[in-house]
């Protein structure tokens, strides 16, 4: 298989997810179906799976890798901050096994026409759900947005030392005429580096800049927040949740959302006794980030940045978490 195509971190995400065959497992980003059809082969399809993806192109790819385990699977297009939706719809109360890969795929970069990729002239477009879920495209937001808030998106999500020099050119382009294409924008992109910064850069001058775009168009932290924020009601009492973060803002929230829900009281310190009433959920599996090792990178380089953190819902009466009284 393509190499592209494999999904990051697999073992490490079957090890820490233990589906059992009967489980009822949700794959918030199906993508390919790559971690859905291994998951689902541990246990000799003897599970239950719905796969989200607001990227309907992935949907139907993953639609026929997955067609043999029959309606075991069930795929709806949907952003996985609206998961409840989906399985309230579907009348499944709750999962035993959660996967959520985040980012971008192999399938939306290699595609031209969807404007992800800097290295390949398309519309700037970069929705992963087209237009189907209403968002503005890439081209809206640069045409439109301030200075300010471009500058601020290319450094906070670009986390480019140069957000500032390139915002200032963007605002200068479209003062001409507005900017509609990928290599356009990749071009103003590189123009605006310090020539210096050009020479020893180790990546095309335009990555960090076409990631915050995307991320700011698909609303990508937000989506993560309000997946994380509901999660822990859906899980049943030892069901776990794994969650492959690429962008180091992604891994913060993950971190902060599975420690929140592994500590009972979270009044402030000050605070003599307990007013918050928050009891914990959660306990963590993963201490540290599992990043991949050498072979995978080199094997697959996309996963480079991954990140995976887990967690388990509690069972009741086995394990107890203290708060404060
Ligand atoms: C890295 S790929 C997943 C690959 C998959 N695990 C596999 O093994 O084939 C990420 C997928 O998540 C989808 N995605 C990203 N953000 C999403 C969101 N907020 N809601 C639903 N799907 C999302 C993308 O469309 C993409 O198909």
């Amino acid at each position: 298989m393509d190499a592209r195509h494999v999904p990051v971190l697999l073992a490490e995400t079957l090890g820490l997810l233990r589906v059992a065959p009967g489980d009822r497992i949700l794959d918030a980003t199906v993508g390919l179906g790559g971690h859905s059809e291994a998951i689902l082969e541990s246990v000799g399809g003897e599970a239950w799976l719905v796969g989200l993806d607001r990227d309907q192109a992935a949907l139907d790819i993953a639609g026929e890798r997955l067609a043999r385990f029959g309606d075991r699977v069930r795929l709806v297009q949907s952003r996985y901050s609206r998961f409840a939706e989906v399985l309230e719809e579907l009348g499944v109360e709750a999962v035993d096994a959660v996967i959520l890969d985040a980012g971008v795929s192999s399938l939306q970069l290699d595609d031209p026409a969807r404007g992800f990729s800097f290295l390949a002239d398309g519309d700037l477009d970069m929705r992963m759900g087209g237009a189907t879920e209403g968002e503005a495209p890439a081209v809206t937001l640069l045409n439109k947005a301030s200075y300010q808030r471009l500058r601020e998106i290319i450094r906070d999500y670009g986390e480019d030392p140069q957000a500032g020099r390139i915002a200032r050119a963007i605002v200068a382009a479209r003062e001409k005429r507005p900017i509609t294409r990928t290599l356009e924008l990749a071009a103003i992109v590189e123009a605006a580096y310090p020539a210096r910064w050009r020479a020893t850069a180790r990546q095309h001058p335009a990555t960090r800049t076409f990631q915050a775009i995307r991320m700011a168009v698909n609303a990508e932290l937000a989506e993560l927040e309000a997946f994380l924020e509901r999660i822990p009601d859906y899980l049943r009492p030892g069901g776990r949740v794994a969650v492959i973060a690429f962008h180091s803002l992604e891994d913060r929230l993950v971190k902060r959302a599975f420690r929140r829900e592994a500590t009972g009281c979270i009044c402030p310190r000050e605070q003599m006794s307990c007013v918050c009433g928050h009891v914990a959920r959660l306990r963590i599996l993963t201490k540290k980030p599992i990043i991949p090792g050498e072979a995978e990178v080199a094997e697959n380089p996309r996963s480079r940045s991954a990140k995976l953190r887990a967690a388990v819902r509690f069972e009741p009466d086995v394990e107890r978490e203290g708060g404060r009284p």
